[in-house]
């Protein structure tokens, strides 16, 4: 049976990335798909966040989600650290994978920076929690953006070499011939990597030190107009065809934002605007983004102005998950050879 799992940091502004390259797949996945989202609270450790802040973010995440048209009854939204499967099964996969493994992923690279040594256990473990989150559920389906490409092999290979490892004691515990599934990335649409406003050759991120880089999803009409205004073009006139968005960052990230939001093909919207300059591009962008996003930053602040509801829903979300999860981490403790209580 298919089960779709994602995980979203608390970690600084929820921007125009996130939301494109993963939100939007959330809920677009909720007709045909069982699914569970979850706040990684527990990921954004790996680096220091200020307690109380952290606290915030976390009902910040939760309140995007909900705003941008997750369901939390008919579907499962929770914060990572009230399950405790994700901590016990991620430390059986620490065991399993190899150190060598977690040292190749780009992102402890770039986050880790040169002061490799100096880094948290925890940032190098990371995709390791990553795998535990999605094979605690035995997730099938994992929305994310381009940059979580890498992470997603890796819960494969970590899915795989359990199952080789233990293949024995699976077989003997009645799981067939494997106990995990190896999990599909759904790395869909036009806007699966949205670059910076200010640098096409660098992603929207939530670390980027200026703020005029990106969209945040809290962010009101004034500032993405001006942002989407102030952003850094080139002067030449939109292309007729995808082709000639080619070595033209800036553009090609314009359009696919537009085509994104819009519910078009990057084509599309050349059909539309190809031979127009940036300057009446640019205006429609901003009354699409603001249409689009304005919404959800509004509900986003209603629902933010009412904490303990949002606790309600990561506490529901958290017991729900928690039943799915307690008898697969059962069985892997059945494999690994634990003893347990009933
Ligand atoms: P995080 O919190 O950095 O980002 C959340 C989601 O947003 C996507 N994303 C982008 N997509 C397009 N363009 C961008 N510029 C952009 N920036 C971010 C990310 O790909 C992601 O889908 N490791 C994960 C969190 C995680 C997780 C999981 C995801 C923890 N456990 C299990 C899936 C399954 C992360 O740091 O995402």
């Amino acid at each position: 049976q298919p089960r779709v799992f994602s995980g979203v940091q608390p970690t600084g502004n929820l921007h125009l990335g996130n939301y494109l390259g993963a939100i939007v797949n959330f809920v677009a996945l909720q007709d045909s798909h069982d699914c569970i989202y979850c706040v990684v609270d527990m990921h954004a450790i790996t680096v220091w966040q200020d307690p109380a802040e952290l606290s915030r973010q976390i009902r910040e995440v939760t309140a995007a989600f909900v705003a941008a048209g997750i369901d939390p009854v008919k579907h499962i939204v929770f914060n990572q650290s009230q399950v405790s499967a994700h901590a016990e099964l991620a430390w059986v996969f620490n065991c399993v994978a190899r150190i060598g493994w977690m040292n190749r992923m780009t992102q402890f690279k770039d986050k880790a920076g040169k002061d490799k040594e100096n880094a948290s256990l925890g940032l190098l473990a990371y995709p390791s929690l990553m795998a535990a989150d999605i094979l605690a559920y035995k997730a099938t389906h994992v929305p994310v953006g381009e940059d979580q490409k890498q992470h997603l092999e890796l819960t494969r290979d970590i899915a795989q070499k359990f199952n080789n490892d233990y293949a024995g004691s699976i077989a003997g515990h009645g799981y067939g011939d494997a106990f995990f599934p190896l999990t599909e990335p759904l790395i869909t649409g036009p806007a699966t990597r949205i670059m910076s406003l200010r640098d096409g050759t660098k992603k929207m991120s939530k670390s980027d030190p200026s703020d005029y880089s990106r969209i945040n999803l809290t962010d009101d009409s004034d500032q993405i107009a001006q942002k989407i205004r102030k952003a850094k073009t080139d002067a030449d006139a939109l292309p007729g065809e995808t082709e000639g968005l080619k070595g033209r960052p800036e553009a090609d990230n314009l359009v696919g934002i537009y085509a994104a939001l819009a519910g078009l093909s990057k084509q599309a919207v050349l059909d539309q605007f190809g031979g127009q300059q940036f300057s009446a591009f640019k205006p429609a962008l901003a009354e699409l983004a603001v249409q689009k996003l304005g919404p959800i930053g509004a509900d986003m602040r209603r629902l933010m102005a009412d904490p303990g509801h949002i606790d309600q829903i990561l506490a529901n979300g958290a017991i729900r998950a928690d039943a799915i999860a307690r008898p697969i981490l059962d069985g892997v403790k059945d494999v690994v050879g634990f003893i347990r209580r009933n």
